[in-house]
């Protein structure tokens, strides 16, 4: 078929091609979503209500990607420029125009849609989103990238899809202050010694990445260098991470230089983290996420728990005091370390912890102890694969609370519980990432049948 494929009046547009587009509504992700003759089109940068100039990046058969090169006519909800950080826009705030009970709203028809869409489930109840407590300087972790410009050493963010360009910024507005302190402190340093930033394109130079952690329990802010193998200074961080090769990853060898552990307060435990070792990004609405889980444990009459990705054990030990055995699995071994350090530093006496893929480690787990009476899963992005969901179909626990930041992988996860005997009672999102298009939720399952257990309401 010619270039331009036709579809009845819908015309396939080309890669390269612009033209104006008015934005209708959010996608899963935070793209806009308009129709150039009746043909789809994804596009970056644009809000709904907006009237853009639209770059074909891709098309594919059904649908076409785009980015905004200009914004042609503002939508009339946008935030004001002056509301918004002076018109500043912040990297990683892709809805800041956007007024927050509008981002609150396009979430939770995000995980409707997902749920009824994809895992075809109507008959729960979708409970109100809870909204974030604080809507900018939330986060507890930041990831910059060095880079160069004009010839001087800067410290940024790569804008989305620009592996090999880094914006500058001084002030994350998402980051605390003492974050941004910590950011420029460093700067300062690497353009005195005159260490030359990392290349992707060509591979040479140093400097790769500043990863900064914030403790909101305690105050305490740790530094981590990456770096490609290099004669340097001592530089002032906590820890310095040395990564070689082309990739854009900040996972390597690491030396400790001053704190090696982040020590943070959640949900009135004190917990050690190691820097290979995930923590919920937004600490206070971390400490809202799991009052939830535990509200809609509900009445458990707990035995056995078994919190599955457990991390560096957070979940499993705000929950400890319900059942009479918590046992957490968990992939990353530092992680696993920090877990039993935090059981033991908390006095919990009832929690262990297993370092073991959730793939291959939850049958041996289960002849070993014995099945859960409730489990709590809280996986990553892409979720679970239909075997370790027939692995957790195995645990015939009573009640699965499903934590997820991604609506799109929970739906099928769901369908298959739902497929086999499983009821979806209750889902409710909760904002843990205001003025980006990330969402987090959690979902209430109860084994048909189950004695004894109620809907946790
Ligand atoms: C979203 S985090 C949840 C952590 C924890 N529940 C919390 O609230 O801090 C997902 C965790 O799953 C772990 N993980 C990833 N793949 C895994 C696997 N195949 N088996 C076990 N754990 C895995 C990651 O290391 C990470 O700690």
């Amino acid at each position: 078929m010619a270039e331009s494929e036709q579809a009845g009046t819908r015309t396939r547009p080309r890669r390269g091609e612009e033209f104006e587009l008015e934005v209708e509504t959010l996608v899963y992700g935070g793209r806009g979503l308009g129709r150039r003759n009746g043909f789809v089109v994804f596009v970056d940068g644009g809000l709904p209500g907006d009237r853009v100039l639209a770059r074909v990046s891709k098309s594919k058969k059904g649908y076409a990607e785009a980015s905004t090169v200009e914004l042609i006519e503002r939508a009339s909800s946008r935030l004001p420029d002056e509301d918004v950080h002076d018109g500043e826009p912040c990297p990683g705030a892709p809805w800041q125009a956007l007024p927050y009970d509008r981002q609150l709203a396009f979430k939770a028809e995000q995980v409707a849609d997902a749920l009824s869409r994809i895992g075809r489930l109507e008959d729960f109840e979708l409970e109100p989103i809870t909204a974030a407590d604080a809507l900018w300087r939330y986060r507890n972790k930041v990831e910059y990238s060095f880079g160069e410009q004009a010839g001087e050493t800067v410290l940024g963010f790569r804008p989305r899809g620009r592996w090999d360009e880094v914006l500058e910024i001084e002030d994350c507005l998402l980051s605390p202050e003492a974050t941004n302190r910590a950011r420029n402190e460093l700067l300062g340093w690497a353009r005195g010694e005159g260490i030359p930033p990392f290349d992707p394109r060509t591979g040479e130079g140093v400097l790769r990445n500043l990863v900064v952690r914030e403790s909101f329990g305690t105050g305490q802010v740790q530094t981590r260098l990456v770096t490609s193998p290099a004669r340097i200074s001592k530089p002032p961080v906590d820890l310095h991470t040395v990564v070689e090769g082309p990739g854009g990853g900040t996972i390597g060898p690491t030396g400790v230089i001053g704190d090696e552990f982040l020590i943070e307060r959640v949900s009135g435990l004190e917990i050690r983290l190691s820097h290979e070792s995930f923590f919920q990004t937004n600490t206070t609405m971390a400490e809202v996420l799991y009052g939830t889980v535990r509200e809609f444990l509900g009445d458990t009459g707990g035995v056995r728990l078994f919190d599955l990705f457990c991390g560096a054990g957070t979940i499993g030990l705000v929950l400890a005091d319900l059942f009479d055995e918590v046992v957490g699995l968990e992939i990353v071994p530092d992680a696993v370390a920090n877990a039993e350090w935090n059981a033991r530093a908390n006095g919990i006496r009832n929690a262990r912890f297993v370092e073991a893929d959730t793939r291959t480690g939850l049958r041996p787990l289960i002849a070993e102890v014995g099945k859960p009476n409730v489990v709590v899963v809280d996986p990553p992005r892409a979720g679970l694969s239909a075997k370790v969901t027939r692995r957790l179909i195995e645990c015939e626990a009573d009640r699965i609370v499903y934590v997820s930041c991604n609506p799109t992988t929970l739906a099928p996860n769901a369908a298959q519980l739902v497929e086999a005997g499983y009821r979806l009672v209750r889902v409710r999102p909760v904002d843990m990432f205001p003025q980006t298009p990330h969402i987090e939720c959690v979902a209430l399952f109860v084994r048909d049948g189950a004695g004894g257990i109620g809907d946790g309401a």
